[in-house]
């Protein structure tokens, strides 16, 4: 099975500017990876892909303003990166967002956003991104859903439908995969709170929340196993 080592792949971290895709981007840019970091605040991406490569000494992550829920945006992502990089081996759908509201006062609004941006905008960047991992028989798929993936819970019902609905998508890929026997491998990352707030390698995180750092490194372990091996949904907990 074809195998390409980090040093040689270019990722795609959706909400790389922040939080948990920050820390997935310190962890693959130091490995060698090129990330193009991706979300809607381009001054966020640009100064968290600048302080990123000045600490490298290296240009390894590259930034790029882009909309979700736009739906033209993310072909013009995909094609800016594969006309630039020439590849695209590792689709980390990171970005996503909660609105809390009960089941008895959810909007069709609220509903729309949450869904559309937490499953809605992976599903669109893996209809782009899949056809041309098969071509090349090499790729990763990473999801972000959350232990409200697994769990209900009563003041963020769309987030937790739509956190549901990222693993039930990611269900129906692997299956493709399989009946394929592609060489993409599907990660799907279902953490408890991970503290965003206290992120440096020496901050204590907050008593309920696990460091983000664990998030980095739990990635960069399932990435380095055999080609034919996946760790299907990973759950981090506070213990
Ligand atoms: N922190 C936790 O406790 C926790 C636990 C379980 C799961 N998660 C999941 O982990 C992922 C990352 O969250 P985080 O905690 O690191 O929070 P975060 O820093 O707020 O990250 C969310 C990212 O999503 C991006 N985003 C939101 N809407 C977008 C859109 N329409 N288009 C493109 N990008 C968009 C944001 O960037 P812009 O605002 O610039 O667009 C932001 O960088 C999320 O999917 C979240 O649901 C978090």
């Amino acid at each position: 099975m074809r195998n390409k080592a980090l040093s040689e792949q270019v990722a795609i971290v959706t909400g790389g500017g922040t939080g948990i895709g920050r820390a997935f981007a310190v962890a693959l840019a130091a490995a060698g990876t090129k990330v193009v970091i991706a979300s809607r605040r381009a001054e966020v991406v640009d100064r968290t892909a600048a302080e990123l490569n000045s600490v490298l000494g290296a240009e390894h992550v590259f930034s790029y303003g882009f909309d979700l829920l736009d739906a033209g945006q993310t072909p013009a992502l995909v094609a800016w990166v594969l006309d630039r990089f020439g590849s695209i081996d590792l689709l980390i759908n990171n970005s996503g967002l909660a609105i809390p509201e009960s089941v008895v006062d959810i909007t069709d609004g609220g509903w729309e956003t949450v869904l559309e941006t937490n499953v809605g905008g992976a599903m669109r960047l893996v209809r782009a991104v899949y056809p041309h991992m098969l071509s090349q028989d090499f790729g990763d798929v990473v999801n972000i859903s959350s232990q409200a993936g697994k769990h209900g819970y009563a003041d963020v019902p769309s987030y937790c439908a739509s956190k549901f609905a990222l693993l039930g998508f990611a269900e129906s890929l692997r299956d493709d995969i399989r009946k394929r026997q592609a060489n993409v491998r599907v990660f799907n990352f279902c953490p408890g709170l991970v503290d965003v707030d206290h992120v440096a390698e020496n901050d204590v995180p907050r008593a309920d929340a696990i460091h983000v750092s664990n998030m980095a490194k739990t990635l960069m372990y399932a990435l380095s196993l055999d080609r034919d091996v996946t760790l299907e949904d990973i759950s981090l907990y506070k213990k």
